[in-house]
């Protein structure tokens, strides 16, 4: 009964630890350790088939199966339920859904509110086969097409009480990622590890595999890893609710968990661009001056941000009559320059100025937007302004007295987005002003895994009341309510695609809201770790996501920011953001090496913002990703399992940065299939051919260098870059062609006004498709369909053209401005001016 391998214990005492007397209470096992028990394997674990559930026959229900679960003897956990239900629903043929529920008593449920996400009603042949284990109840999840086990719950108990819900599963693979926004490579630490899921105002710090996703829909919960490879869930409240998604591919998996949760919006094309931003740019005059020596440097910006130091006494809805008293020209100026202006947001409205001086708190009184403590009072917390409310966004209300007050701004200062912060929601103060009552809400029996070491630490009592639950069961909601509420009045007040960038995030945000990944520290640690934080997001269907380009806090160096700029470059999002007490880093601050090499990357991304664009429309539309891990596109190479310093845009650009402070090479791992270097997209030109196997190879990285490297067989869109998206959507566009081995490529491009809502759904767009292919000899290059719509193909260069081609044809005239390097294989058509239909070379 106790003789299971030590990676394989399941811990009995995860509650409080145990003596060998209350663990031998327990009905558990008890063999101490050489190696301390803390942190490592317990010393206290559940023996084979602790006695838990008995399941009774399993009976049709609408949407599949259901029996019931009894225990004969309670568990040793206080409140403990003694009868559940449990929901066996395969919805589709790659995703089955179970749920574990009180019968007896409704309990609090995360709604997720997808269109995608019904599922049908008889799936036949599904992907998966699932096995139950009656006593001590277990199910065991296998793919049906190889028999492997993919989930096994027998493994541990299922231990089902008010306030503490748990269960364990074996699982396939050692590689496991994902699992919310924490400081961790893309693949998870197994040795033992926990990771809670609890939003927190907190910088960051440290603390056939791939083929199954879970997905918990708890509002809170905690999971403990274990080197089996194995997991265990907790969670204090809810219920018990997992999709288990069966791929097979990765990419697949990704796309099933986007349709439960939905996919993630369009973002405006501006949005793609250049956002500049720091605490402390105190007055318009300071911001303008931003701007004019952003342009002076002749470095793209599309979008300037102003942070808390415009509020009026740092009350959201207000701005300072002295230093912010222009505001509303300053915003006019920059759209005059065809840029965009965002500022931030924050969900604290100021309680403490007088009545009848701040409407927005005056109001959201009246109208009753506002979070209540256990006693019905309004919950008064602290944050930037001094004594707050707190707007509770799960009422109709308050989201419609939200529209009003960023109406009413609007009409004053014409902003183009809005950063709401501070949303997990933030409370410098525990729980309230009042402090919080002692109760069991406050205080559960086990609250695992929380900085503070309360659930009320560093935000609103949890007993506090909103208007679909307690804050205990909500908490978790509270910025992604916040960012559907804001993305539907900007969506109301402007009639353009919303832009909001929220700090706090939960399954879903992504089809509101971008994310950035907060107070970052300027330091080459945190450099390295935003690739895999920005990677998972993706995963997470939050595609445009960014960490603050150079750091947000401490000083960063000229060197790391150039750095950070060529990786933000690459970044979904990017947006150089600065705390206060910090050196300044906008990009004209530093010598003219540096500004150079930041001009050159930005300017690099500038010119693959179509291609961009692209990719995020794959995601609205059918849920790809835009930046990917190497895993996700090379799922058979095991190379590529935990690749976190590199990674990809789309399918085809490589992107492997300078993560290492003095270093002016990087080693770079190239998959199998010929790569093509872009260095900064001027020749000379480097081809990679490594047809067997990927391989490392070490590149020169000089200070103005991010080795890029698009793969063979695709075609990128390409435009010339200017200062702002404005100017450069109305530049020629340029081709990429990466002939295949076989001299072949294809790519395409996706294109609408960058702006309008619903393009894709409405059909008020253009997509072309780029075919370069080898027919009779000639490698021909067709457009198939859509319209460019009076835009024009300025200049082609093709990699890998095996011969000197004799001549160039575009629409069947021929191209005299051409050339071609015999060591390179590059050829360059310059200067087409066409409308291309077809473009032709090595003509005959
Ligand atoms: C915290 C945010 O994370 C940071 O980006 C912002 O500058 C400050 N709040 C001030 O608003």
């Amino acid at each position: 009964q106790c003789g299971i391998a030590v990676e394989s214990r399941i811990d009995c005492g995860r509650d409080r630890s145990l003596s060998r007397a209350d663990c031998e209470g327990r009905g558990c096992c008890y063999v101490p350790l050489p190696q301390s028990g803390l942190g490592g394997p317990p010393w206290c674990f559940y023996p084979v088939r602790y006695p838990g559930y008995k399941m009774g026959p399993l009976l049709p229900t609408e949407k599949g199966q259901r029996a019931t679960l009894a225990r004969s003897e309670p568990s040793y956990l206080p409140r403990d339920i003694p009868t559940l239900q449990l929901d066996v629903m395969p919805e589709t043929l790659g995703r089955l859904h179970l749920t574990l529920k009180d019968p007896a008593s409704p309990r609090y449920e995360v709604p997720f509110v997808t269109s995608q996400s019904r599922g049908h009603k008889d799936i036949q042949n599904p992907l998966y086969d699932v096995d139950f284990q009656p006593d001590p109840f277990g199910f065991i999840v296998r793919r049906k097409s190889n028999g492997r086990v993919l989930l096994n719950t027998t493994i541990g108990p299922l231990l089902f009480a008010d306030q503490y819900l748990q269960l364990s599963t074996s699982m396939a693979s050692s590689a496991i990622s994902g699992l919310g926004e924490h400081y961790t490579p893309i693949t998870l630490d197994l040795n033992w590890s926990s990771v809670s899921l609890w939003n927190r105002d907190m910088a960051p710090h440290q603390c056939d595999g791939y083929s199954v996703l879970l997905l918990s829909k708890m509002a809170y919960y905690v999971v403990f890893l274990q080197p089996a490879p194995a997991l265990t869930w907790v969670t204090v409240g809810g219920i018990l609710d997992f999709y288990i998604f069966l791929g097979p591919s990765p990419q697949s998996v990704v796309q099933q968990y986007h349709e439960v949760i939905g996919y993630p919006m369009m973002p405006p094309y501006w949005s793609l661009g250049f956002h500049l931003c720091r605490w402390g740019y105190t007055s318009t005059n300071i911001t303008r001056t931003v701007v004019q020596l952003m342009r002076q440097a002749k470095i793209p910006l599309d979008v300037q941000w102003n942070d808390l130091d415009y509020a009026d006494q740092r009350r959201v809805f207000t701005f300072d009559p002295q230093r912010f008293g222009d505001l509303p020209q300053m915003v006019e100026e920059f759209h005059q320059l065809g840029m965009k202006y965002v500022l931030i947001l924050d969900p604290g409205i100021s309680s403490a100025s007088p009545p009848g001086s701040y409407k927005p708190f005056d109001d959201g009184l009246k109208r009753g937007v506002f979070i209540k403590n256990s006693t019905g009072q309004i919950l008064i917390g602290k944050v930037w302004p001094g004594p707050t409310a707190f707007p509770d966004f799960t009422n109709p209300t308050t989201q419609d007295w939200w529209m009003d007050c960023i109406r009413v701004f609007h009409s004053k200062v014409p902003v183009d987005g809005l950063w709401i912060d501070m949303n997990e929601p933030s409370n410098f103060v525990q729980g309230s002003v009042d402090g919080c009552p002692d109760s069991d809400l406050e205080k559960p029996p086990y609250t695992p895994g929380v900085i503070g070491g309360q659930l009320n630490s560093g935000t609103l009592c949890v007993s506090a009341q909103q208007y679909l639950s307690n804050h205990y069961n909500l908490h978790n909601l509270y910025g992604l309510t916040e960012a559907i509420a804001t993305h539907r009045a900007l969506l109301k007040v402007k009639s353009t695609r919303p832009f909001v960038l929220s700090r706090s995030s939960f399954p879903g945000l992504g089809r509101f809201s971008a994310h950035w990944t907060g107070d970052v520290r300027s330091d080459w640690e945190q450099l390295r770790f935003s690739i895999p934080g920005v990677l998972l997001f993706g995963l997470y269907g939050i595609p445009l996501v960014g960490a603050d380009v150079c750091g947000f806090g401490g000083d960063t160096t000229e060197e790391l920011c150039v750095r950070w700029t060529q990786l933000g470059a690459f970044y979904p999002f990017m947006r150089n953001h600065n705390d206060r007490p910090n050196a300044p880093q906008e990009p004209y601050v530093f010598s003219q090496q540096a500004q150079d090499a930041m001009r050159t990357a930005i300017t690099l991304r500038y010119s693959l913002l179509p291609f961009l664009y692209t990719l995020f429309h794959h995601t609205h539309s059918s849920s790809s990703t835009v930046a990917r891990p190497l895993f996700l596109e090379f799922p058979t190479d095991p190379n590529c399992q935990s690749i976190d310093r590199q990674f990809l845009w789309g399918s085809s650009l490589l992107i492997s940065p300078v993560l290492e402070e003095g270093a002016v090479q990087v080693t770079a791992y190239l998959p199998p299939g010929t790569w093509y270097s872009l260095h900064n997209v001027i020749p000379p030109l480097m081809l990679y051919i490594l047809n067997h196997k990927g391989q490392c190879i070490l590149f020169p990285a000089p200070l103005d260098t991010i080795n890029v490297h698009v793969r063979e067989g695709s075609i990128i869109p390409q435009q010339v870059p200017a200062l702002t998206t404005t100017a450069s959507r109305r530049n020629p566009f340029t081709l990429i062609v990466a002939l295949s081995v076989g001299n072949w490529a294809k790519g395409e491009l996706f294109w609408d006004d960058g702006e309008s809502l619903d393009t894709f759904e409405h059909g008020h767009y253009s997509y072309v498709l780029f075919f370069a292919q080898e027919v009779q000899n000639r490698v021909n290059f067709v457009k198939l369909n859509g319209s460019l719509d009076g835009l024009v193909l300025g200049e082609v260069r093709v990699f890998g053209v095996q011969a000197s081609p004799t001549a160039v044809w575009a629409n069947g005239q021929k191209v005299h401005d051409f050339s071609y390097s015999p060591d390179t294989k590059f050829l360059i058509s310059y200067s087409l001016s066409v409308q291309v239909i077809s473009l032709c070379f090595r003509c005959v």
